[in-house]
């Protein structure tokens, strides 16, 4: 019962239980995320967008990343927004970092607004998928790259691998095959997946043309 009550707050955190999972994703996610974040450059002085950023942790990891550049965090739980804010308080303070709330289907930037794109283990959960990534080649500027994080990669010698979560929060794990499909559909080119299979990780960096 408890265990449910945290999975489903995965989603959008709210109250209780958004709560601990906020703290939860900010320390379940921190490997993840270093090890996917080399496969991208971020180059001192750029701009840095993280989508669906949860309690903030990869703001944070990119504040330290973009040296005079600027981290924007999105999220469309107004929990997510407060803990992000917290964490990053002080790069807020000095203008390094700020923290919106919004959806990835509508964000309220203008075109060609970041170099770079970071999405942490949210795409799943995104309604209107292609929509979503369509929206962040909008905001990406031209030869700007986005990078996608899963932990949830399908298993072919494990089909039943991540059913319980899938079930319970009616999301689907994803493919390399699926992912890349999509972002070419989206319009992204130069897309490619990078799998560490000793985790069953997986990442997706594309770029705008
Ligand atoms: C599993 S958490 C991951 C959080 C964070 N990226 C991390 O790695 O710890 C998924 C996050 O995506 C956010 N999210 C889901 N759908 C979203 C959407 N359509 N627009 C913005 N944020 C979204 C949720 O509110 C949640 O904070």
């Amino acid at each position: 019962m408890k265990y449910h009550k945290l999975v489903e707050n995965a989603a959008k955190p709210q109250g209780f239980w958004g709560r601990l999972m906020i703290r939860s994703m900010n320390r379940g996610h921190h490997e993840l995320t270093d090890w996917a974040l080399h496969y991208v450059t971020v180059p001192s002085g750029c701009r840095a967008l993280d989508v669906g950023c949860g309690g903030g942790r990869t703001v944070q990891k990119l504040c330290e990343m973009v040296g005079s550049g600027k981290v924007t965090g999105v999220d469309y739980s107004a929990l997510c927004v407060e803990k992000s804010q917290k964490l990053n308080q002080k790069n807020i303070l000095c203008g390094k970092a700020e923290i919106c709330r919004a959806s990835v289907n509508e964000l309220p930037f203008a075109e060609e607004s970041f170099d770079i794109i970071t999405a942490v283990e949210t795409y799943y959960f995104w309604q209107d998928k292609l929509g979503g990534l369509k929206e962040l080649l909008r905001v990406l500027r031209r030869g700007g790259r986005l990078l996608l994080v899963f932990e949830m990669l399908k298993d072919e010698n494990d089909p039943e691998k991540w059913k319980a979560v899938e079930d319970r929060l009616h999301i689907e794990a994803v493919s390399r095959e699926e992912i890349t499909e999509i972002l070419l559909r989206a319009g992204f080119w130069n897309i490619r997946t990078h799998v560490r299979s000793d985790k069953g990780w997986m990442c997706a960096t594309a770029e705008k043309e």
